[in-house]
């Protein structure tokens, strides 16, 4: 969608506050204020949409190079601006691996002019294979700022420690997928009742734990950020309040499926609902709402993992793990935290968008105030009944945990330095998906 020179944005509560009028011109918030004269202007009727900064998400995975019949980098970015978001890292774990300046050179360009800004993480080391640094230099030179084995762990002390360095000097941060594979050999599901139901290998949450706890040890001696990926446990909750309490460089996410469901829901034997780290306990979950609440866990990071149909088929076992995440991820957080008074709109803001721009060094564009000066991207949030349907996704993928779910808020108008990505108002697509 194009830029108008002049969009008069009317009657939006700035973080669900008092309704003012927003004007952009350029790209970027040239007026905040009541009853801005229209002049020349495009104008919006945003009366009483919650207006947020633009949603960064930290963990995608658009599946180009390689995986194109699940995403490409334009349908995920599609997706991405339909859930709100401004901006997301790309995450490595394509074929080939973006372990070179070339390969995340070709996911910039693929995303020039898309729906969202893409910024490719880099793999930490060769091949995710774990062995060998990847050419961290050079994929810096090439703008690369987060870097990510993601999908496997970066498992050997030493390499962990050499890369937590070679990431340092070039003003990075290592987004690490903890998870010891030793001890989740042919895992399937969590280790618990549901494991011993259904006769599926366990995956323990030692397996997570000890890792973030030998990683928040190591990032500490190496005086590099550490960025936790996807927690899941209530072990690892409790090792990263010891980090932060010690003052040490860490960082963490939890995707909104692990907030919202738990292991119970592998009891269907629905392959949509396998992924990694697995689904855990009551408990665990309980624990990631009081850490995101408390700050303990920085960001909701969606883990955005298309796959086509015949990779998410049963039986279980021989299915992919992963989740879609991006078109439902505000509506899973709004339904959690700020119905229940544990966030406000502020702190959705502060967890979707403040917080995650800060870990991916995008401060400079993203995660901004609404205020005047600063680039016009933000996300207009919808209070209204909507029922989730994986027909209507943009996704390539139909993988969403959350078929059918009926939420209580949608991102109904997406702008990117001035430019709208993503607009439900101005046709009759919102009264098509909305339910009494
Ligand atoms: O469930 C997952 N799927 N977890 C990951 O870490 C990787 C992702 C994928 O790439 O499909
Ligand atoms: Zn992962």
């Amino acid at each position: 969608m194009s830029a108008p020179d002049r969009l008069l944005l009317r009657g939006l509560r700035p973080l669900g506050g008092i309704p003012v009028d927003l004007l952009i011109v350029g790209g970027r918030i040239a007026e905040i204020g009541s009853r801005i004269d229209t002049l020349g202007a495009r104008t919006i009727d945003c009366d009483g949409l919650i207006a947020l900064p633009g949603l960064v998400d930290l963990h995608t995975h658009l599946r180009e190079p390689g995986g194109e019949h699940a995403e490409t980098v334009r349908t995920g970015a599609r997706a991405a601006a339909a859930g709100g978001y401004a901006a997301v890292i790309a995450m490595a774990n394509t074929d080939p691996v973006a372990d070179t300046p070339e390969v995340a050179e070709a996911v910039r360009r693929a995303a020039a002019m898309a729906d969202c800004a893409v910024f490719p993480a880099g793999a930490v080391t060769r091949g995710l294979a774990g062995t060998e640094l990847s050419d961290i230099p050079g994929l810096a030179r090439a703008g690369v700022r987060v870097f990510s084995d993601d999908g496997r762990c970066v498992h050997d002390s030493k390499v962990m420690r050499d890369a937590l360095h070679a990431i340092g000097a070039v003003g990075g941060t290592l987004a690490q997928h903890a998870e010891d594979h030793a001890l989740t050999a042919d895992a399937q599901v969590n280790d618990g009742p549901v494991a011993t139901a259904t006769g599926l290998p366990g995956w323990p949450a030692e397996a997570e734990d000890s890792i973030i706890a030998r990683d928040c040890v190591l990032a500490a001696a190496a005086g590099t950020a550490l960025h936790v990926c996807h927690v899941s446990t209530a072990g690892a909750v409790e090792v990263l309040r010891w980090a932060k309490h010690r003052g040490w460089p860490v960082t963490a996410e939890v995707t909104p499926h692990h907030l919202l469901l738990t292991e119970e829901e592998a009891l269907s034997g629905d392959p949509v609902f396998k992924v990694n780290p697995p689904l855990r306990r009551v408990e665990d979950v309980m624990a990631l709402r009081a850490a995101l609440a408390d700050g303990t866990i920085d960001a909701v990071a969606t883990d955005h993992a298309p796959h086509a149909g015949s990779d998410k088929s049963p039986p279980w076992c021989g299915a992919r793990p992963g989740m879609l995440g991006l078109e439902t991820a505000l509506a899973v957080v709004a339904e959690l935290f700020v119905r229940s008074g544990q966030l406000d709109w502020a702190g959705v803001a502060d967890r979707m968008s403040v917080r995650p721009a800060r870990i991916a060094r995008l401060s400079a564009r993203f995660g901004r105030p609404l205020e005047r000066g600063e680039p016009a991207t933000l996300t207009l949030v919808s209070a209204g009944r909507w029922q989730v349907d994986p027909a209507a996704s943009h996704s390539l993928s139909r993988n969403t945990p959350v078929a059918g779910r009926v939420f209580g808020h949608r991102p109904v108008l997406t702008v990117l330095e001035g430019r709208v990505t993503h607009d439900l108002l101005d046709r009759d697509a919102w009264q098509q998906y909305s339910i009494s």
